[in-house]
């Protein structure tokens, strides 16, 4: 579904430049959930970006649903991110112009044969998941940061995408609101097949995916998920290992 090889991308500032991503190589495969961890500024935001086709690497290849995304034209990628791709921002990228419900619905505005009437009805059937249906002729200024954020999760649903890459998607919400985006995220992918990446600094919605990758100054590693959170697995591994003596 995604797949990366040799993927480098470098900023330039203003007397060097800065490694952002670093020969990463990596594949997901269609319907799994992944998160990606690691500390600010190693590149998260960056790598998300290039495997959603909206930055180019300086080298290497990024394979999108069979298709290598340095091979389309512009309208090419705007077309497969508009009908594919869904994308949540660490910083929500809403129109500040448009209310909240115009705001989900723009997607579909712009590429889809349905009619105004049925896009509404859609949106709005979004904002009721996220629990937003009563803020929906407010403009993003008019909301909170993590009433914009459930905003902007809606919005990435709407076109049903056959991939889902969230930056941060719980950063901004209370713990309630969190849970209710991961479930949704969750159902995303269990129900439609969708494959989903995620960045987090939450371990315990990385601990959520079925992998963790981690970034570390510009490198890809697979993170080894501490397999001792399942009831079964600590009941083995108690077994296995002396409980450790109490200190007196
Ligand atoms: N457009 C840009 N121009 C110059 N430097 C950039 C640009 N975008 C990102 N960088 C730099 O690249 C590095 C990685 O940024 P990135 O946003 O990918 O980090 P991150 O891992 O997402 O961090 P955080 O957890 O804080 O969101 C940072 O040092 C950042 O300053
Ligand atoms: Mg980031």
């Amino acid at each position: 579904m995604l797949k990366f090889q040799s993927v480098s991308k470098s900023f330039k500032g203003s007397n060097e430049s800065i490694d952002v991503v670093k020969n990463v190589e990596f594949l997901v495969k269609e319907g799994e959930f992944v998160a990606i961890v690691g500390p600010s500024g190693s590149g998260k935001s960056t790598l998300l970006g290039l495997a959603a086709g909206l930055d180019k690497p300086d080298k290497g290849k990024i394979h999108l649903d069979g298709v290598s995304l340095g091979d389309l034209s512009e309208d090419e990628l705007a077309n497969l991110r508009s009908t594919k791709v869904g994308f949540i921002f660490q910083n929500f990228q809403l129109l500040p112009n448009l209310t909240a419900i115009e705001n989900v619905a723009i997607p579909l505005m712009v590429s889809s044969n349905l009619s105004e009437k049925e896009i509404l009805t859609k949106s709005r059937d979004l904002l009721v998941s996220v629990h937003m249906e009563h803020r929906e002729n407010h403009f993003p200024l008019q909301l909170s940061g993590g009433e914009e954020q459930r905003i902007a999760i809606a919005r990435s649903f709407i076109n049903d995408p056959k991939i889902l890459f969230a930056d941060e998607p719980t950063a901004n919400l209370d713990t309630k609101n969190g849970n209710i985006v991961m479930e949704l995220l969750q159902k995303l992918n269990r129900d439609k097949g969708s494959t989903l990446i995620v960045v987090t600094h939450d371990h315990s919605v990385a601990n959520l995916a079925d992998r963790i990758l981690e970034m570390k100054d510009g490198e890809l590693k697979e993170k080894f998920k501490s397999n001792l959170k399942s009831p079964k697995k600590k009941i083995q591994a108690s077994k296995t290992k002396p409980a450790k003596k109490k200190k007196r």
